[in-house]
C-alpha cells in the first residue's frame, strides 16, 4: 500500500459544501441545459431536481432538462453514475435502501452486506448502454474511462482496519503539515499557534465549520455535546450514525470493508479531505429544531434530505419531464472548447469553486461562449482567500485574480456581473481559520460583439489589459507547482489566448468620422455629422426601447429630425451621469458615457 500525505492530489468523492441549485432559482425554459463544470458528487444535481419538481417545473410533460456533468477524474463521475443509479432505483419508504445510498455516499467502510450490494450495482452500472436510463456519455472516450473506472473500483477490496490505517495517516499528514504554524484570530487580533492532536484537532475544527453553517446547533450545551460526539464518532469510524447504530470502533474496523468508491482507483490510499463530509454537504438548517441527538442525529437529517432527492428525482422521470443526463470526462476548459458539440450552449453554467483549482479569467474565459444569448447565467465560487489575508472584498477578489476595471469585464471577458457588487456582498467576512469563506458570483453574457458598435480601447485601457494578462500569465494564486501544474498552466494559457485574441478584434473597424473609445469608466464617443443637421434646433439622446445598451442620438428642428445615430454598446449607461456636447459649427458631437455596472 502506498503512503497517504496530504501532499497526494486530493481526492473529492464528497462535496464540501451545501448544494446549489443550479438554476439559481430563475424560470427555466421548456428545454433547459444545464453543464456543471467539475461537478464532483451530484448533490447539486439532485438539489436541482428537487427544487424544479418542488417549483412544478417538471411536472410539465413538455419538459425537457439535459444536465451536462464534467470532472476531470473517471472515477468521480463513474461514483456519479452508481448514486444516480441508486436513486433512479431504490426505494425511498425503504430505510435499509436509504441506509445503503447513505452508506455508498458518505461512509468509509461498508458493512458486508452494504459492500455486497453495492459491487453488483457496479456491476450493472458498468455496463449500462448509452442512453439507457437517461444516462448518456458525452463521447467515446468518457465512456470507455469511467466504465474502466467503474470495473476497477468493483475488483477492488480493502479490509476495515487498510482503510482505517490509510485514512488516519493521511489525515494526520494534513493536520500536522497543514495547518499554519501560526495564525491570525481576527477576532482578537492575536497570532495563534494551533496544537494538532487528533482526533481532537479534526473533532474541533469539523464542529467549528458545522456550527458556523447551523449556529443554532451551539444554543443549548446538551445538543451541543452530541453534535460533537456524532462528528467525533464520523471522523474516528468514517462511519455514519444511521449505519453504526450502537457497534463499537473495533467491531466496525474488524467487521466492515473498505468503500472503494472513496479511493481513486490504481491508488489504494486514502486522499479525501477532512471536510468532504455529509455535515457540511447538506442543509439540514430548516430541520434542526429537531435534532436530539439521539432519535434524530445529523445523520437522519441528512438522509431525510436523501429521501426527498430520491423522492423528487423518480417523480420527476415518471411525470413525463424528459431528464437526460450527460458524462463529460475531462479537464473542463477542454470540455467546453473542445469536446462539446460546437451548436451546445446552456442556460445555467455552474463551476463549484473550480476557479480556485484552475483560476477565475480561465473559468470564465471557457465558460463564455457555452452560455446562451442573451440569457445564460454563469456562476463561480471561491473560497480559497489565503493570499487575501483574511480581509476580504469582492473587488480585492477580482482583482487579486485580473487586475482590470469590473466595468471592462464585457469587453475582456464577454461577460458582466449579474448583480451590482454592493448587493449581499457588503460584508463577505474574513476568512477566519480554520472557517472559510464561500465566494459566490453570478455572471450573464454581455452582448454579442457583432452586433456592437465598433469600439476602440483607450491607450491606457488597452495598456491597462495587456498588463494585468501578462500578470495573469503568473498564475496569481494558484498552485501551479502542484501535482496539477501544467493542467493550470495550460489552462491559463488558453484563456490569456483568448482574451488577447478579444480584445484584438475590437481594434479592428472605427470609421474615421465616427469613434467609440472605451475608457476604463466610460465610453467616449466622437461623431462627425453634416453641419446642416446641427445648425438649429436641440440634440437628445435617449435609451431604445428603454434598452441601456442602445442608445439613440438625434437632432430636433420644428419636429423633424435630419440627423440619427444608434449607438449598440457592451455596459449599459447611465443617462444622468453622461452627457452630450455638440459643436454646431463643425458638426461634430462628443458623448461622454458613463457606464453601469450590471
Ligand atoms: C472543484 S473540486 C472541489 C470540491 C467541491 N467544492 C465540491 O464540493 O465538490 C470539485 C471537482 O472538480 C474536479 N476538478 C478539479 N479540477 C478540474 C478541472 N480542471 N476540470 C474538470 N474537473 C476538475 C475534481 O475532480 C472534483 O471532483
Amino acid at each position: 500500500m502506498g503512503t497517504a500525505t496530504h501532499n497526494a492530489m486530493s481526492y473529492f468523492p464528497i462535496g464540501n459544501t451545501r448544494p446549489v441549485d443550479v438554476t439559481l432559482g430563475c424560470q427555466v425554459d421548456k428545454e433547459c441545459d444545464m453543464l456543471l463544470l467539475g461537478c464532483g458528487d451530484v448533490r447539486n444535481v439532485l438539489h436541482t431536481i428537487h427544487e424544479l419538481q418542488t417549483r412544478g417545473t417538471t411536472k410539465s410533460k413538455d419538459q425537457t432538462i439535459n444536465i451536462h456533468l464534467n470532472d476531470i477524474e473517471d472515477s468521480i463521475l463513474g461514483r456519479d453514475l452508481i448514486l444516480l443509479y441508486l436513486a433512479g432505483t431504490i426505494d425511498p419508504n425503504n430505510s435499509e435502501d436509504l441506509k445503503f445510498l447513505l452508506g455508498v455516499w458518505y461512509d468509509v467502510l461498508l458493512s458486508q452486506e452494504h459492500l455486497q450490494r453495492l459491487k453488483q450495482v457496479m456491476k450493472r452500472v458498468s455496463l449500462v448502454q448509452s442512453g439507457n436510463n437517461g444516462v448518456y456519455f458525452g463521447n467515446m472516450k468518457s465512456e470507455v474511462s469511467i466504465k474502466r473506472a467503474l470495473l476497477g473500483m468493483e475488483k477492488f477490496e480493502m479490509n476495515g482496519k487498510q482503510m482505517r490505517d490509510t485514512r488516519w495517516e493521511f489525515l494526520n499528514s494534513l493536520y500536522r503539515t497543514n495547518v499554519p504554524k501560526l495564525f491570525m484570530d481576527w477576532s482578537t487580533g492575536q497570532m495563534v499557534r494551533p496544537k494538532v492532536d487528533l482526533p481532537q484537532t479534526a473533532v474541533d475544527w469539523i464542529t467549528q465549520r458545522v456550527s458556523a453553517q447551523c449556529g443554532r446547533l451551539d444554543k443549548v450545551q446538551r445538543l451541543k455535546d452530541r453534535y460533537h460526539q456524532e462528528i467525533r464518532d464520523y471522523i474516528t469510524t468514517g462511519v455514519t450514525r444511521v449505519n453504526l447504530q450502537s457497534l463499537s470502533s473495533k467491531r466496525v474496523v474488524d467487521s466492515f470493508s473498505g468503500n472503494m468508491t472513496l479511493l481513486r482507483p490504481g491508488w489504494n490510499i486514502w486522499t479525501v479531505p477532512d471536510d468532504c463530509c455529509p455535515y457540511l454537504s447538506h442543509d439540514i438548517d430548516l430541520e434542526l429544531h429537531r435534532y436530539d441527538g439521539c432519535k434524530v442525529t445529523l445523520a437522519s437529517l441528512c438522509m431525510e434530505m436523501l429521501k426527498k432527492w430520491v423522492e423528487c428525482f423518480q417523480a420527476a422521470m415518471e411525470d413525463g419531464c424528459i431528464l437526460k443526463i450527460y458524462m463529460w470526462l475531462g479537464e473542463a476548459t477542454e470540455v467546453c472548447e473542445k469536446d462539446l458539440p460546437e451548436s451546445l450552449r446552456f442556460d445555467f453554467i455552474d463551476t463549484s469553486n473550480l476557479a480556485d483549482k484552475i483560476g477565475l479569467v480561465s473559468v470564465l474565459s471557457c465558460s463564455r461562449n457555452r452560455l446562451k444569448q442573451p440569457n445564460g447565467v454563469l456562476r463561480t465560487e471561491s473560497f480559497d482567500y489565503t493570499r487575501l489575508k483574511g480581509v476580504v472584498s469582492v473587488e480585492r477578489y477580482l482583482s487579486g485574480c485580473i487586475d482590470v476595471p469590473v466595468l471592462m469585464y464585457p469587453t475582456v471577458f464577454g461577460l458582466h456581473l449579474a448583480e451590482e457588487l454592493s448587493l449581499g456582498h457588503e460584508s463577505v467576512p474574513p476568512t477566519q481559520f480554520p472557517l472559510r469563506t464561500k465566494l459566490t458570483l453570478k455572471w450573464k453574457t454581455a452582448r454579442e460583439q457583432k452586433n456592437l458598435t465598433a469600439i476602440t480601447l483607450d491607450e491606457k485601457a488597452s495598456d491597462a489589459v495587456s498588463a494585468a494578462l501578462e500578470k495573469v500569465k503568473t498564475c496569481p494564486g494558484l498552485d501551479d507547482q502542484g501535482p496539477l501544474g501544467h493542467v493550470i498552466k495550460a489552462c491559463v494559457k488558453s484563456a490569456t489566448e483568448n482574451i488577447l485574441q478579444r480584445v484584438q478584434n475590437f481594434a479592428k473597424a472605427t470609421t474615421k468620422r465616427n469613434t467609440l473609445i472605451e475608457y476604463t469608466d466610460h465610453y467616449l464617443v466622437t461623431i462627425q455629422t453634416d453641419p446642416e443637421c446641427l445648425k438649429k434646433g436641440t440634440v437628445s439622446m435617449d435609451c431604445v426601447d428603454g434598452d441601456p445598451y442602445v442608445m439613440v442620438l438625434q437632432n430636433s428642428h420644428n419636429g423633424q429630425s435630419s440627423f440619427r445615430q444608434t449607438l449598440s454598446l457592451s455596459c449599459g449607461i447611465a443617462l444622468n451621469t453622461s452627457n452630450v456636447k455638440v459643436s454646431r459649427k463643425r458638426g461634430k458631437l462628443k458623448l461622454v458615457l458613463s457606464r453601469m455596472l450590471t
